[in-house]
């Protein structure tokens, strides 16, 4: 039995080899690994052959591609599962005419076709085609809702015009429209109205008894009941300001047959009043505290009667029901203040307009709201993840390619636009056959009854039941497979499971792990519970990649050791991925105990040095360091002097050549090393390098020193001396130079002083002649000396 699964397996790969040189990477090469049937037609691009024409040689795959050219040649005629995609028209109404729309008991068609049965197979995508056309005077129901409440009462003149315009706007826009007309005034319970036995009947002179909501007219072709009705409405009296208008709401919502609400038809309510609203929460007042519970409570004479056990509905309940039931609200509010302006912001699609003496503006709301929901058709399903439909359109440009879209807009009566829907299945879920999607519009809809086409027909048809020798007399012949009874397994049925039931099937043993999804890690194929895997996979499932041991050569572990799954293990020695690695030994320098000296990481049998901005290491084992101090030059040191000074010392036992021009050894390995004699101040210069061959090193000395020249004394001396006798001078020129300029302006002073001297130079003040005259009068008064000193 295995010789005969062999050859099998071995034509599979060749088979996907083939598919994989031909047609690349495409997912039809998948095919030949499909086993049974329905896999095979969920696998986009093929198609299996029940029976196959060389069936007796048993290696042909029966999943073959769809782009195989010659089908007849291998497969018999009429057993080829190959399920396209189908689609029937199942219900397929004309549209509605645009023109002659008589009768209002005609149902309108707008979309066409309404109902298609569709066969899809995985990964096709079908294409339908879709029309829709705008149909003229499109129903509408407009319910008119009317505060009552005493406030009003200088409105009521208004609301009755309005009521009458309501009509005649209605009348243009359709003949198909129903009008009706409803009124509130507020829960009947203190405090929001008088409970006074006096007031109850008649709260006011001329007022009608309070009540909460009344249906006052539902829904009715007839325009001029409808005036009637409004102008015949008569107040009511309550106490508060806000009203009950919400409770009003969300019955005539929530009330489709008592309101008569029709199916398709444009459904608004023009809801009217003077007053705030009262909103959930202020029933609290009156002891109502259970929330509105959005549901019908009228009675037989129309109005509302459980106002008493639930609260008003809140601002969100309203909006939420409102767009539930595809119906319009429009405020239209006597008294001008932002309430109600903000409250249509927050209910989705609806307006508000001012009450006025001619209600034009309220007339003008219905018209626009109409425009508005005629103009937009938009297309929209619920189909479910298994299923992906895309719209296209050229909506209202018939020349202009289709674009992506789901909407078509500014659509007036009678327009047609087509819609290109493209309807693909994803995926086969397992648990359902079909699936119904719905297409709509806002009123109309498409119906998609779609059958998956994941099964193929040979399946289904359960014949097998007759034991077929081909299937070991143990199985039947289903899809051209064998289906082996309990207890059998394997392509011919030739596995024994025993009947135990306790053993694992075959698909959970050929898994690593049960929650796998794919037998064999999806690179083999399961054979009685063992896989066979696919080139260059190995393992018990096939989880192991042969491939993660190639060397970027192609060789498998480098030669250098056994692939063990997806591993080498190398030879000792080796290491790496591939062992493309020589071992850290590769990397310690011979008598060494340090990898790379210490100085780096070996990578791959080479040293990888350490370097950093100061030390950088070098080197085959790292262990020179050519920017740091770090050298073998002080360790030659000692051995270069002593060749300079005691060569025949028995110490001096350092084995180095003396050479006249040191250069001319110099290599990229070698290192220069100098340093001064200290006995004369000479350089003395060698070189060193390592030679791998010798595993020594090769000192080369230069014979010279490089000494310094003699320094010229005699001219450092006398040019000293003449430093000296050069300062002395110039000390002596400043010396002098300085007190002739000091005695200069000294003299300058002391002429300008004397220059201001008051007295005369000739004599000094401060003399006194050391000598006196006297005169002896006894002597001649002629004479000269005497005359001189009477002048003084
Ligand atoms: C498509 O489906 C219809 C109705 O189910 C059937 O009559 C018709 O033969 C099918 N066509 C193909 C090509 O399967
Ligand atoms: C109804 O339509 C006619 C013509 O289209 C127009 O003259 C008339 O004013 C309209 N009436 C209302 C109430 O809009
Ligand atoms: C209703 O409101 C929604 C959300 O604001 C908007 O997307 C939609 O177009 C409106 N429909 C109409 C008919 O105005
Ligand atoms: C879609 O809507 C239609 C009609 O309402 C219903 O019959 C069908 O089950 C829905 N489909 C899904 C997937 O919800
Ligand atoms: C089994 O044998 C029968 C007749 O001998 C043949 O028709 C059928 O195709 C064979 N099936 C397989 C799966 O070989
Ligand atoms: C599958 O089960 C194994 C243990 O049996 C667990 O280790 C693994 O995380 C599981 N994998 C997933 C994807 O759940
Ligand atoms: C298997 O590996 C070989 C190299 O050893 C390679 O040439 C061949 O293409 C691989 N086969 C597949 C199917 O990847
Ligand atoms: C230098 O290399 C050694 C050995 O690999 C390592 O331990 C050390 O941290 C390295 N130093 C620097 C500065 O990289
Ligand atoms: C060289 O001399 C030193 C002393 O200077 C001594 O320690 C060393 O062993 C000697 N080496 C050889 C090879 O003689």
């Amino acid at each position: 039995m295995r010789s005969m699964r062999k050859p099998e397996v071995r034509w599979k790969l060749l088979l996907a080899i083939l598919l994989t040189a031909v047609g690349g990477a495409c997912a039809q090469n998948d095919c030949s690994f499909q086993t049974k049937c329905n896999e095979c037609i969920q696998t986009p691009g093929c198609m299996w052959c029940a029976s196959l024409k060389n069936a007796q040689d048993n290696t042909a795959s029966h999943c073959i591609s769809t782009q195989t050219s010659n089908v007849q040649s291998i497969c018999e005629p009429g057993s080829l599962e190959n399920p396209s995609n189908n689609q029937s028209i199942t219900e397929d109404r004309p549209l509605s005419r645009s023109d002659n729309l008589q009768s209002a008991h005609e149902t309108i068609v707008q979309l066409k076709p309404q109902k298609i049965k569709l066969q899809l197979r995985k990964g096709t995508t079908e294409k339908i085609a879709l029309t829709y056309r705008q149909a003229v005077g499109y129903p509408i129901d407009l319910y008119y809702l009317m505060d009552l409440s005493y406030s009003m009462k200088d409105d009521q003149e208004q609301l009755a015009q309005l009521g009458s315009r309501l009509t005649s706007t209605l009348k243009n826009l359709t003949t198909f429209y129903t009008i009706g007309f409803g009124s509130f005034v507020d829960k009947v319970i203190m405090p929001f109205v008088d409970m006074h036995p006096s007031k109850i009947d008649t709260p006011c002179a001329g007022c009608a008894k309070p009540y909460s909501f009344r249906n006052d007219l539902p829904l009715g072709p007839n325009g001029d009941l409808f005036s009637q009705k409004v102008r015949e409405a008569q107040i009511s009296g309550n106490l508060d300001s806000p009203e009950g208008g919400f409770d009003a709401l969300m019955q005539v919502l929530v009330c489709k047959d008592e309101i008569k609400w029709r199916d398709q038809a444009r459904r608004i309510i023009v809801f009217s009043t003077d007053a705030k609203f009262h909103q959930a929460g202020d029933g609290k007042l009156a002891g109502v505290v259970v929330p509105n519970d959005e549901k019908c409570h009228m009675n037989a004479l129309g109005e509302y009667d459980a106002y008493a056990s639930y609260d008003y509905p809140s601002i969100g309940q309203i909006n939420k029901i409102s767009k539930e039931k595809d119906i319009y609200i429009i405020f239209a509010v006597a008294e001008n203040d932002n309430l109600y302006s903000d409250l249509s912001k927050v209910v989705e699609n609806s307006s508000y307009g001012k009450l006025t003496s001619d209600s034009s503006n309220v007339v003008d709301l219905v018209k626009d709201q109409y425009n508005k929901i005629t103009s937009i058709i938009s297309l929209t399903d619920n189909s479910s993840d298994a299923i992906s439909i895309r719209y296209s359109s050229n909506c209202k440009n018939p020349n202009a390619e289709p674009v992506t879209t789901n909407q078509c807009l500014n659509m007036r009566e009678g327009d047609e636009v087509t819609f290109h829907l493209d309807v693909e299945l994803n995926n086969c879920p397992a648990y359902k056959r079909g699936e119904v999607v719905e297409v709509k519009t806002l009123q109309d809809s498409l119906i998609l009854e779609i059958e998956f086409n994941c099964n193929c027909d040979c399946e289904k048809q359960d014949d097998g039941n007759l034991p077929a020798t081909n299937c070991s007399n143990v199985g039947a012949v289903v899809c051209g497979i064998c289906k082996c009874f309990d207890g059998y397994r394997g392509e011919q049925c030739q596995c024994k499971t025993d009947g135990s039931g306790e053993e694992l099937s075959d698909e959970e043993k050929c898994k690593a792990n049960t929650n796998d999804t794919e037998v064999c890690s999806g690179n083999g194929a399961c054979v009685c519970g063992v896989c066979s895997c696919y080139n260059n996979w190995s393992g018990k499932f096939c989880h192991c990649n042969r491939r993660q041991c190639l060397s970027e050569e192609g060789e498998l572990c480098s030669g250098k050791g056994n692939c063990a799954c997806d591993q080498c293990a190398c030879n000792i020695g080796y290491e790496g991925r591939a062992c493309e690695c020589q071992t850290s030994d590769a990397c310690r320098k011979p008598g060494d105990l340090e990898i790379c000296s210490g100085n780096g990481d070996c990578k791959c049998g080479q040293c990888v040095c350490n370097s950093t901005q100061e030390v950088r290491y070098s080197g085959q084992y790292c262990d020179d360091c050519l920017t740091c101090s770090v050298s073998k030059c002080s360790e030659f040191y000692a051995g270069v002097l002593c060749r300079f000074h005691n060569p025949t010392s028995s110490n001096c036992n350092l084995t180095v050549i003396v050479v006249d021009n040191l250069e001319d050894y110099q290599e990229a390995n070698s290192r220069l090393c100098s340093f001064v004699d200290e006995e004369d101040g000479c350089q003395i210069m060698f070189i060193y390098r390592y030679v791998e061959e010798l595993k020594t090193y090769e000192i080369h000395v230069q014979r010279e020193k490089v000494c310094p020249l003699p320094a010229p004394i005699m001219t450092i001396v006398f040019g000293i001396l003449a430093g000296i006798v050069a300062i002395g001078l110039l000390t002596l020129l400043l010396w002098k130079l300085f007190t002739t300029i000091h005695d200069r302006r000294e003299y300058a002073r002391f002429e300008n002083e004397r220059s201001k001297a008051a007295w005369t130079a000739e004599g000094n003040p401060l003399y006194k002649d050391p000598t006196n005259t006297f005169r002896n009068p006894a002597f001649s008064a002629t004479s000269e000396p005497l005359k001189q000193q009477e002048a003084k």
